[in-house]
């Protein structure tokens, strides 16, 4: 197959990609948007396999085969709160494919006459550089949510000026490379060394940062990934590569928005230690908590007007979600108006509690953004908070001493009563005291999120 011919057959995973991303903007048009893009990629890989000369059908079927297995094994196996580690591993292996491509293609380019051109060396040298910073990257954030490794911030003096030092060194290597040191060695250096620098560069932040960091390293891939396509000359690549890039890029940026934490402070900051000596100065302020029966609950739900329930990462923990949307039908049932109202960063991972809420077939339509959801607490009679916390934390609006101080939250407090289901009075993740806890308005039903909304399914049959 002709180059030419190749490249507009590239058109339809190139649209079929733009599209998957368009459509995956929507739970309700999520699934679609995974399977267009899923036959995109088949078109690519089989447009790829003749334009490069064919070559034995079944290498290309038994790889398509091992990949693909191991992907629909995973994707149906591994359960909802292991999804970001899993993200973490599919992209680390995407910037690790980009590495080996660097080294194939230096490889296949040496030794002379083949004197490859500045720009396929400098192409090389990037993509091997940035492809292993990705793979050994993802894989320490694997290590960290897999609690394979503490996830703590690992840090120790100079950590940051000793990182900068070894990037400025990798670089100089990969300029180096690209001016025409053409050994062998001097790649698998800077490919080596990218990937010493991927495991430093993520060893100091908190296990409960890592979808952030994985979101950047995205980007990492992406950017790998397309420039590989420049060594190859291959346009899908590049288009889906600067696609990864641009979306991981975006994405990250608004975790950081969405959290109010700039990308130098989630990724120098170590926020898990400055939350525990956080979390030690705001304990003991303490006041009066009410705790509430389950019994109790229910009247008010029951004989509530409009009711919101505002889920957090408690809820993926509890995997109630299908209990959540009983109780809510019931509600309906008794002519009581239902919502969701859904924090950015609510749970450990974007859409976290989108993916959990359409996984029990909650309507698209009763979940609404932090935006929509807001105005309405005031003319709420009941909120109900189910295993979230940070997200609610009054103290985000009002305390400036407080580590979250800025970060936009859901206005429960405004709803005429708030109920709170957590099993104890610990923390969430910024390891802070909240406030809501002791407002008068608010009752807190104790114990596991699963185990108290049955309770209430079973409170609020009778009445
Ligand atoms: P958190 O602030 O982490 O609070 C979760 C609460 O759930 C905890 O206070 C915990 O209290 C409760 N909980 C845990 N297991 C439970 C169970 N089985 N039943 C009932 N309650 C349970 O969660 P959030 O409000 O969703 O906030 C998310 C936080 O993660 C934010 O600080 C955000 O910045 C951060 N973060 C989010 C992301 C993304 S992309 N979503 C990425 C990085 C960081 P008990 O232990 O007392 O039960």
């Amino acid at each position: 197959m002709s180059s030419n011919t190749a490249n507009v057959l590239y058109l339809i995973p190139i649209v079929t990609f733009i599209l998957a991303l368009r459509f995956l903007s929507n739970p309700a048009h999520a699934r679609r948007g995974n399977q267009i893009g899923a036959a995109g990629m088949l078109v690519a890989i089989v447009v790829t396999w003749i334009r490069a000369g064919g070559g034995s059908w079944w290498v290309l079927v038994i790889g398509m085969l091992i990949g693909g297995g191991f992907g629909a094994v995973a994707a149906r196996k591994v359960k909802m709160t292991a999804m970001p580690q899993m993200v973490a591993l599919f992209n680390g292996v995407g910037g690790g494919a980009a590495a080996l491509i660097a080294l194939a293609e230096l490889h296949r380019l040496l030794p002379p006459p083949g004197r490859p051109h500045i720009d396929v060396l400098i192409a090389i040298a990037l993509s091997g550089l940035i492809g292993a910073i990705s793979f050994a990257g993802s894989m320490v954030a694997f290590a960290k949510l897999q609690e394979l490794i503490g996830g703590r911030p690992i840090t120790y003096p100079g950590q940051n000026i000793g990182n900068i030092v070894a990037l400025v060194v990798l670089v100089a290597f990969a300029v180096a490379l690209s001016a025409g040191v053409q050994d062998q060695w001097l790649l698998w250096l800077v490919v080596g060394g990218g990937a010493l620098f991927g495991v430093l560069f993520v060893l100091p932040i908190g296990g409960a940062d890592m979808p952030v960091v994985i979101s950047l390293l995205n980007a990492f891939t992406g950017l790998a990934v397309a420039i590989g396509g420049f060594e190859l000359e291959n346009n899908v690549l590049i288009v889906a590569g600067m696609l990864v890039g641009a979306s991981g890029t975006l994405l990250t940026l608004l975790m950081g928005r969405a959290m109010n934490r700039s990308l130098g402070n989630l990724l120098f900051g170590a926020f898990g230690k400055v939350t525990v000596e956080a979390a030690a100065v705001a304990a003991g302020d303490g006041g009066t908590v009410r705790s509430a029966s389950a019994e109790d609950v229910a009247v008010m739900l029951a004989y509530a007007h409009k009711v919101v329930f505002v889920p957090g990462y408690g809820l993926a923990v509890a995997q109630a979600q299908h209990d959540v949307r009983q109780l809510a039908d019931l509600l309906e049932a008794k002519g009581v108006e239902v919502s969701y109202a859904i924090h950015p960063v609510a749970g450990r991972m974007p859409g976290h509690m989108n993916v959990l809420l359409a996984e029990a077939n909650v309507p698209y339509p009763q979940l609404k953004e932090m935006d929509d959801a807001n105005p309405e607490f005031s003319r709420t009679d009941v909120a109900v908070v189910v295993g979230a916390n940070d997200v609610v934390n009054p103290d985000a609006r009002s305390n400036q001493g407080s580590p979250i101080y800025g970060m936009p939250i859901l206005n429960v407090d405004d709803a005429q009563a708030v109920v709170v289901l957590k099993r104890s009075m610990n923390p969430g993740f910024a390891g802070i005291e909240n406030p809501l806890f002791y407002n008068p308005k608010t009752v807190m039903l104790f114990g596991d999120a699963k185990a108290s909304i049955d309770q209430l399914i079973a409170d609020v049959k009778p009445l």
